[in-house]
């Protein structure tokens, strides 16, 4: 029985149709931001074993390579420096002529601890540039695609526990993330009519290669990236009418000593 259309101008679907159906990934096909090492590469990964065609956006051409010859076709790298504007829209129009994009993740993201008055202003800008301008470069390139899609759509954005709580010596870090938790919660409310979800990702801290650039300390109890990417795929794999909007996620025990 068609109930009516719940969406925008895009997408036809009925409130009954929505609510037996969980995204079956297979076949799908994702944008991946920062894909060449930490959870990015996990989500990829993870992703691509769900039968997804995932975009996997880094710098790094030859990470990129390493991952295509493990993943196999379904990984695409694409290197680019997503801070360029106009590379992010170029490629965005010049890839999707003929399919539609169903996932889009932004993950891509750099910290860079210190005391206000030791930050040097270019770690401050890199910080903006890639962790909030860059966000805004390819989730507006981005988002007419998944409105022209008609089935339901998901965003994640991985923001950070320090997106929900300050600390000395984060203070751009923490900014951004706060920022980003914006960006997420007034795009959810944007987008769902457009049968777009929006999820923002919180996640306490990950043995990943981030602090080789932030300053920290990795300590032995750190959650997996591959833990992280089991979280994404169980919130993609929802059903369509199920909306997480925000997931938050920490070590058990971050201080213990194992
Ligand atoms: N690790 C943690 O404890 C933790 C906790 C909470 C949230 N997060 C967030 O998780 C996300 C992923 O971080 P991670 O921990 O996985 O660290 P990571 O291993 O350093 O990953 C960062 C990724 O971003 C890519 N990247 C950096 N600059 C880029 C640019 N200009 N254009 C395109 N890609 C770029 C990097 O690839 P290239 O260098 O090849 O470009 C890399 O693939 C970040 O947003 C971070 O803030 C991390």
């Amino acid at each position: 029985m068609v109930v009516g259309s719940l969406f925008g101008k895009y997408k036809k679907y009925s409130i009954t149709k929505l609510g037996d159906k969980n995204m079956d990934l297979n076949g799908k096909i994702a944008i991946v931001t920062g894909a060449s090492s930490g959870i990015g590469a996990d989500f990829a990964r993870r992703l691509v074993q769900k039968g997804v065609t995932v975009y996997g956006i880094a710098r790094r051409e030859e990470k990129l390579n390493e991952m295509k010859s493990s993943l196999g076709d379904q990984f695409i790298g694409v290197p680019m420096d997503i801070t360029d504007e106009s590379a992010v829209r170029d490629w965005t129009k010049k890839t999707f002529t003929s399919t539609l994009p169903d996932i889009l993740i932004n993950n891509a993201g750099i910290g860079f601890f210190g005391n206000i008055d030791d930050l040097p202003s270019d770690q401050w800008h890199k910080m903006v540039n890639l962790n909030l301008n860059a966000v805004f470069y390819v989730t507006s390139a981005v988002v007419p695609l998944l409105k022209k899609n008609e089935h339901v759509c998901h965003m994640v954005n991985i923001a950070s526990i320090a997106g929900r709580m300050g600390n000395p010596k984060l203070s751009g870090y923490n900014a951004t993330k706060y920022a980003l938790g914006g960006f997420s919660d007034a795009l959810m409310k944007e987008l769902r009519d457009d049968g777009i979800k929006v999820t923002c990702m919180y996640p306490g801290s990950i043995a990943t290669e981030f602090n080789d650039h932030a300053g920290g300390t990795n300590h032995p109890n750190m959650m997996e990236s591959n833990d992280v990417a089991t979280v994404l795929i169980n919130i993609l794999e929802m059903p369509d009418n199920f909306l997480i909007d925000e997931i938050v996620m920490r070590p058990l025990f971050p201080k213990k000593k194992s």
